[in-house]
């Protein structure tokens, strides 16, 4: 048995709950069908946060679309704070050159994984990269990076559900939740 807490502890409150954030995935994706009217896209999850987002955002899509993961490791083992060196430990099977490519994230913190994937990716030759992240946390951003997509900017709390982890659980959680410090000692 894992020695997780149990959520009635770990929650401290639903900050995003199920009806809104669905109504706002149902808005980006109509935002990129109309951004993408008379293309295709390629979808591109981070894994494996961005998971939960991506198949509900590719749900609306109008617009012709297929997709792929990546896997990076950016984080040190059970640290929160990226190190800002970012390794590709899962690549692709699609070949992005000329194609139009949406990186898909659950959240955006210091900005260092998109932005090193996004290099990554332009080296590759796509015709175009775009960033779509479901959870903004403006006031950590270190990296030089623009959302183009966003779903909700958030405080700088610790977050988790819809595809967010504690430890690798509650992923499953329909709804964005805000971890109670007092239960869940948050990794430096
Ligand atoms: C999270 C998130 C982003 C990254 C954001 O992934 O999914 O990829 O951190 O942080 P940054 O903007 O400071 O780089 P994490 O490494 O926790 O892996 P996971 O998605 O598998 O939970």
């Amino acid at each position: 048995m894992t020695d997780i807490p149990a959520l009635d502890k770990l929650l401290k409150y639903k900050l995003i709950n199920e009806e809104d954030l669905q109504k706002r995935v149902k808005e980006l994706a109509a935002v990129i069908n109309e951004d993408y009217a008379g293309e295709e896209l390629l979808l591109i999850c981070i894994l494996r946060g961005g998971v939960m987002f991506m198949t509900d955002l590719m749900r609306h899509l109008t617009v012709p679309n297929a997709i792929d993961f990546m896997s990076v490791s950016s984080y040190g083992v059970g640290a929160r704070e990226s190190t800002g060196t970012v390794r590709i430990t899962l690549d692709l099977r699609t070949d992005i050159k000329d194609k139009n490519v949406i990186l898909v994230e659950d959240i955006v913190d210091s900005g260092n994984t998109v932005k090193s994937v996004v290099d990554m990716l332009e080296m590759r030759d796509p015709k175009s990269v775009k960033i779509c992240s479901l959870l903004d946390k403006i006031d950590r951003r270190t990296a030089d990076v623009k959302i183009d997509y966003i779903g909700f900017q958030i405080p700088d709390e610790f977050v988790f559900g819809y595809g967010l982890d504690i430890d690798e659980y509650y992923r499953n959680l329909p709804y964005i939740g805000v971890a109670n410090p007092d239960v869940f000692i948050m990794p430096e």
